[in-house]
């Protein structure tokens, strides 16, 4: 009698203790359960995402966010922004501090081994900027050799430059406004960014100039990224895409957060 009830115990507590650790992983229940989604994100990639300060608020704004407040209010759940340096954003989603990140993330090979990925729900070019003052001097990937080249630490432009430029010196650094600061000041000579992003920086930054280097990006495009096994998720963050897609809404989002970058 003893025994048995013993060996039912036992196997009652690891039932208990396989549901609490699948619970961890489950993400959407953590979410209901909570009544709050929270993002993951890096405020310094405008216009996906950046600081704004709106009536006299420092704020997080851009497309994506945007796009994140779509994903909560289709759930059904209020939306809480967590801003971190772009190279821990994958393991602050492992780590449960997160529920889902979205920063222009680009859904490459390396990642898709570490976290699930969304749809791509917007495409855009790399880009290389440098000084203006440098535009007949470096017009080709070749004029880039024995240059000093600086892209976001972690970041797939971080590997572009370090396999596509030969002979560059690459200098990584956490905030993309850092690097836009070293370009100013000489430290380096040539960024690599997504095209909207270098864009931006160029309007608020006359001295800058984007150059019509092309380097190779297969993946070519930004989508949300997830825990893994968590397929609900996944299909939930989807079909809010979609419908976003559908409804041309993506690039009303883009228009606005130029506009507010801007101002
Ligand atoms: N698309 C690039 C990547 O995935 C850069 C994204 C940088 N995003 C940002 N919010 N700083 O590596």
């Amino acid at each position: 009698m003893f025994f048995k009830s013993l060996a039912f115990l036992l196997a009652a507590g690891l039932i208990i203790s396989l549901s609490a650790c699948a619970e961890k992983n489950d993400v959407m229940k953590r979410v209901k359960d909570r009544g709050q989604i929270v993002v993951g994100t890096s405020a310094d990639y405008p216009p996906y995402e950046f600081h704004k300060s709106i009536n006299g608020v420092d704020t997080i704004v851009g497309f994506d966010i945007d796009i994140a407040r779509e994903i909560a209010k289709d759930l059904g759940v209020e939306l809480k922004i967590i801003d971190m340096d772009f190279g821990g954003l994958l393991a602050a989603l492992n780590a449960n501090t997160v529920d889902f990140v979205i920063a222009g993330m680009t859904p490459d090979e390396e990642r898709k081994k570490a976290v699930d990925f969304s749809i791509i729900y917007y495409e855009a070019e790399q880009a290389v900027l440098i000084r203006a003052e440098d535009k007949n001097n470096i017009k080709t990937l070749a004029d880039l050799k024995g240059k000093r080249v600086g892209a976001q630490q972690g970041s797939i432009q971080e590997e572009i430059a370090k396999e596509q430029i030969s002979g560059a010196n690459v200098l990584s650094l956490a905030k993309v406004p850092d690097l836009i600061l070293e370009l100013k000041t000489k430290k380096v000579d040539a960024l690599v960014m997504e095209r909207p992003v270098a864009k931006n920086y160029v309007k608020t930054n006359p001295e800058l100039f984007i150059t019509d280097i092309k380097v190779e990006d297969d993946e070519g495009g930004s989508a949300v990224a997830v825990k893994k096994n968590n397929p609900e998720l996944v299909k939930a963050i989807n079909k809010t895409l979609d419908r976003l897609m559908k409804d041309g809404k993506i690039d009303e989002f883009f228009a606005k957060a130029v506009e507010l970058s801007e101002e």
